[in-house]
């Protein structure tokens, strides 16, 4: 990508490294600008490229990684606490104490774990939390992935009554041909929408990426089965 677009567009101190396309980038940012989250999540830290438009966006954050070494620009995030472990283990008594509090947590960017049982759990359990009175949006990376988006669709979304909107391809993915990751689809945001109050019916999720997804996954390295 190039540096000085990058430099010129996103506000990311040395040491920093965000692992999203600008696009979706583009997309974080207003998403952050509508809510101003009282309390936000982030599942997978990384080197805090997307923490920091998510931390100067919001009153507190909770971030998570499995990787001890999260915690190399903390100084940086006065207001974000570093959570490191398996976020199976470490979220849910995050998501139990925030059902309890009074702070609304209007914010949450799953993007930790890439398998389809890490991806599926993450949601899981943030599915357990319920809006007081103000909006939730859930924000997933790589929804064009077979596998996360395997897990994202196995996600308990119809049981929950406070989701009200699903769109799995809020920002489309790509097909990759960078010589590492050549023939593998990647990219993609996803988003939900929780409310307080409870859906009527069913919930009739959108994949506008679908018919494009399906011509990607011919050309890709995937099982042309799981198309
Ligand atoms: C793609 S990176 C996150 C990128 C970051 N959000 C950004 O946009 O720059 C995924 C991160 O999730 C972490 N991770 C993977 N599995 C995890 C798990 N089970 N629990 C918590 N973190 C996990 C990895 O260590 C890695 O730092």
């Amino acid at each position: 990508m190039s540096v000085a677009l990058e430099d010129v567009l996103f506000d990311l101190t040395p040491g920093q490294d965000w692992h999203m396309q600008y696009s979706e980038r583009v997309a974080l940012h207003y998403i952050l600008s509508r809510i101003n989250p009282d309390v936000s999540i982030e599942i997978g830290t990384f080197r805090c490229g997307s923490l920091g438009p998510i931390s100067r966006a919001s009153k507190n954050v909770y971030t998570f990684d499995i990787d001890p070494n999260q915690h190399r620009n903390k100084a940086q995030f006065p207001n974000v606490e570093f959570i490191t472990g398996n976020s199976a283990h470490t979220l849910p008594p995050i998501i139990e104490y925030l059902n309890k509090s009074e702070r609304e947590l209007e914010f949450i960017l799953v993007d930790g774990s890439h398998e389809e049982e890490g991806v599926r759990l993450d949601l899981v359990e943030c599915l357990k939390y319920r809006p007081k009175k103000s909006p939730t949006m859930i924000v997933m990376h790589d929804s064009s992935n077979p596998v996360v988006r395997a897990g994202i669709k196995k996600a308990p979304w119809q049981e929950c009554p406070y989701v009200h909107a699903l769109d799995l391809d809020f920002v489309p993915g790509m097909l990759y041909n960078r010589a590492d990751i050549a023939g593998e689809i990647w990219g993609g945001l996803a988003v939900a929408l929780m409310l307080p109050q409870p859906r009527e019916g069913d919930l009739v999720p959108w994949s506008t990426f679908e018919p494009s997804r399906s011509v990607l996954m011919q050309h890709s390295i995937y099982d042309k089965s799981a198309v």
